[in-house]
């Protein structure tokens, strides 16, 4: 199998150098089962956030029953090996169990299983999990209108996203609590609507501390880098810190030769990083995944894609080579 230089400098080296995180999601089954997986994690990255394991349904899946083996095994293979953990996530419209969605609960009930879930979830990872998507993709979305049938807003209402907060501060004053969403990585209305959010949660007093960009892009139409640089220096003018949380970049939606594709990605990935590396709010750029064998893309667009930094074979593509040299620039 194809592997990397070993006498290359690793990207989390790179990165602790500059005061970032790098890293990827991880899912747990290759986390146990592959070998080479685990090896590229622990030499390559900081940081890393379930991929699916702390979702409400799979953490939480029936009423009173909890299920910790998968985050926890994550939460110990990063302590084994000097990583962060984002916690992803704790509200969601999405992976919502049945037992919810079908209990028929009043307000003041919902409002006491979401708060027993977040003190629950963030109490246990107290100290171990220093980052949290608090709440995800809480906008509404044109074309998706699932966003505004959200359970939660359709019951508790809009002060779902600051009961959340607190909560989670509540259980872990120490953990820094983050909103993330799609669709607002460069400037747009979505943006603007986080922004917005944002700023009214500041202006609350709710214990907000970051904005995770999820930065699923593609050839094509991946939002400009200054674009998104001048998006990252609004949030810090709040005072906010500022994340991508699930980079990928499709090329299917590209042009040329697969070869040519690939370096027209390795552009994107390097603009991108380079462009943001410039605002010292900063602070971590997290992949949706470590090797194109196992992005979720394919699943999700319903055509086969090669996303992320690692080939199907776990080589690094020019995508990899790009990020390093983007960690490795001096400002
Ligand atoms: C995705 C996972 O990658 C898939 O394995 C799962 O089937 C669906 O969810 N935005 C998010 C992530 O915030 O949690 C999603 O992850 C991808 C889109």
């Amino acid at each position: 199998m194809g592997m990397i230089d070993p006498s290359s400098e690793p990207l989390r080296q790179l990165a602790d150098r500059r005061g970032v995180l790098i890293g990827s999601c991880v899912g747990v089954e290759y986390l146990r089962h592959d070998p080479a997986y685990r090896a590229i994690l622990e030499r390559e990255f900081n940081v890393i956030t379930p991929e699916n394991a702390m979702k409400f349904e799979l953490l939480h899946p029936a009423c009173g029953r909890w299920e910790f083996n998968d985050a926890d095994e994550i939460v110990s293979f990063a302590a084994d090996h000097d990583m962060e953990v984002r916690g992803h996530t704790l509200v969601w419209h999405r992976r919502i169990p049945g037992w919810i969605v079908d209990g028929g609960y009043r307000r003041d009930e919902l409002m006491a299983i979401l708060r027993d879930h977040i003190h629950t979830v963030v109490g246990r990872y107290r100290g171990r999990v220093r980052t949290w998507d608090v709440v995800n993709e809480a906008l509404p979305m044109p074309g998706d209108a699932s966003r505004e049938r959200s359970l939660w807003r359709q019951v508790i209402g809009t002060e779902f996203i600051e009961l959340a907060f607190h909560w989670a501060h509540e259980a872990d004053p120490g953990a820094r609590l983050f909103y993330n969403d799609d669709h607002a990585d460069g400037l747009s209305e979505k943006s603007d609507a986080v922004y917005g959010l944002a700023r009214r949660l500041m202006d609350r007093g709710v214990p907000l501390h970051g904005i995770g960009l999820q930065m699923h892009t593609g050839l094509g139409w991946s939002p400009s880098p200054r674009e998104i640089a001048a998006n990252i220096r609004r949030f810090a003018d709040l005072g906010l810190e500022v994340h991508i949380t699930e980079m990928d970049v499709q090329i299917q939606t590209g042009h040329g030769s697969p070869s040519e594709r690939w370096d027209a990605q390795a552009n994107v990935y390097g603009e991108i990083l380079r462009a943001c590396l410039d605002v010292p709010a900063f602070k971590a750029l997290v992949m949706w995944g470590v090797t194109d064998r196992h992005s979720w893309i394919p699943d999700f667009t319903g055509h086969g894609d090669s996303p992320l930094i690692f080939d199907e074979s776990y080589r690094p593509k020019p995508a990899y080579n790009a990020v390093a040299r983007a960690l490795g620039t001096k400002r």
